[in-house]
């Protein structure tokens, strides 16, 4: 079966918050997630700026996600957390899901895309690198004691 993108649902959540645990030091919480999902993946805030969040399934499973924003005001995106199952990693999902958010950007006429990544996660900043995107910046001590490199891309 082919992979689906598709705005994360209320039964989704479990799936999402045991690949958040199983990939980051400190998960978001489990209200993050549910939140998003109690408003099919789009929560609208001041000024017209999103925040959305999709999944992707793989083989009718949810095998990954990923968690935008987008600021109209400001022409900027911003990748807010992306992940994918473990046992699903490096079969392009990561790719995909990247790729998705910046047609949806694209679509709507924002102009540059940025996120932060811990300066060790270098399977991260492969992928990223791997999507066109540029190192910009670096922030000290952005979690706890390590610094976050800044990615960005015109798109
Ligand atoms: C980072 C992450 C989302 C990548 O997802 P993925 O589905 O495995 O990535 P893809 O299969 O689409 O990989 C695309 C490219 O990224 C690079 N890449 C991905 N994982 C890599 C790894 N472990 N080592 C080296 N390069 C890697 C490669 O260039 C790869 O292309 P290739 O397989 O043709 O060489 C995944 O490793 C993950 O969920 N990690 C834990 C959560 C996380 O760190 N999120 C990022 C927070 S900023």
């Amino acid at each position: 079966m082919q992979d689906r993108i598709r705005p994360v649902g209320i039964d989704d959540v479990t799936a999402v918050k045991t690949i958040e645990d199983s990939c980051f030091p400190n998960p978001w919480d489990i209200d993050v997630f549910i939140a998003l999902a109690e408003s099919d993946g789009c929560i609208t805030l001041r000024r017209g700026k999103q925040v959305l969040m999709h999944v992707i399934e793989n083989n009718g499973s949810v095998a990954g996600y990923i968690v935008w924003e987008n600021c109209p005001d400001t022409h900027k995106g911003r990748v807010l957390n992306i992940a994918v199952r473990k046992n699903l990693q490096r079969m392009d999902l990561g790719r995909s899901l990247l790729q998705h958010v910046f047609d949806s950007l694209t679509e709507r006429g924002i102009k540059t895309v940025a996120l932060e990544v811990r300066e060790g996660n270098l399977a991260a900043h492969r992928l990223y690198e791997r999507m066109g995107m540029e190192e910009s910046g670096r922030v000290p001590n952005y979690y706890d004691n390590e610094d976050a490199i800044i990615y960005s891309i015109t798109l």
